[in-house]
């Protein structure tokens, strides 16, 4: 399979990388691919069909067997079980809650992998997620590793979601970053190749046009 330019963006919760990958994909005319949106829809069907999120038999047969599609949309891509559009259930918390334990089973990572670079055969594109330099698309053109405090992270969660509790986001995503970081399979780490930028104390424009400048350069 011929896979077309890739820019890979990888980081912990609320480096920034969605808003900044939409971005510089409109920028580019390439396709923005949130593959968080693959963990969070299996982990939408596992849910619904009563299943623990740990027991990998059962919730990687059910992720090998029902249709998970990424559909461009308005608010950057639609997520489609089984031909329902569950884009605003998949950021629930019972999701939120439960993916990172999802996304941890092997078997459902080894699903998800043939459907990622499927996307990319198509046209370009710019693709965030935890291990998408490292090992969706090793081989991508460039790759970035963005990074933020957890504070400043949180805060930034907390707003998008309209929730007060900055503290309460601030422990669930240092122990979904600590899940996500700490697995066998696929762990979040920096490829050696990322250019890697800490969005601390940058604003989403700073950050869209240093990517561009990189990816430009
Ligand atoms: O980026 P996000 O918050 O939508 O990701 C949801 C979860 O999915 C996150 O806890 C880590 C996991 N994930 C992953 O393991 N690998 C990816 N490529 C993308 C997301």
């Amino acid at each position: 399979m011929r896979l077309r330019f890739i820019i890979a963006i990888d980081g912990p919760a609320g480096a920034g990388k969605s808003t900044v990958a939409r971005r510089l994909a409109a920028r580019l005319g390439y396709r923005f691919l949130d593959t968080g949106a693959l963990y969070r829809t299996v982990t939408l069907a596992a849910l619904r069909a009563g299943l623990d999120p740990d027991d990998e038999e059962r919730v990687a047969a059910l992720a090998e067997s029902v249709s998970v599609v990424l559909e461009p949309g308005d608010d950057g891509v639609r997520a489609l079980l089984d031909g329902e559009d569950v884009s605003s259930e998949i950021r629930g918390s019972a999701v939120t809650t439960a993916v990172s334990t999802v996304a941890a089973l092997p078997r459902v990572r080894a699903a998800m992998i043939p459907l990622q670079r499927a996307i990319a055969a198509e046209r370009g594109v710019v693709a965030e997620g935890r291990d998408i330099g490292t090992v969706v698309f090793p081989d991508a053109d460039v790759k970035f590793y963005l990074d933020a405090d957890p504070a400043v992270r949180a805060g930034r969660r907390a707003a998008e979601r309209g929730d007060a509790d900055v503290q309460q986001v601030e422990a669930e995503i240092v122990a979904r970053d600590r899940q996500d970081s700490g697995r066998a399979v696929a762990p979040l780490r920096a490829a050696e190749d990322a250019v890697r930028l800490d969005t601390t104390d940058l604003s989403i424009d700073d950050v869209v046009e240093r990517l561009v400048a990189a990816v430009e350069g």
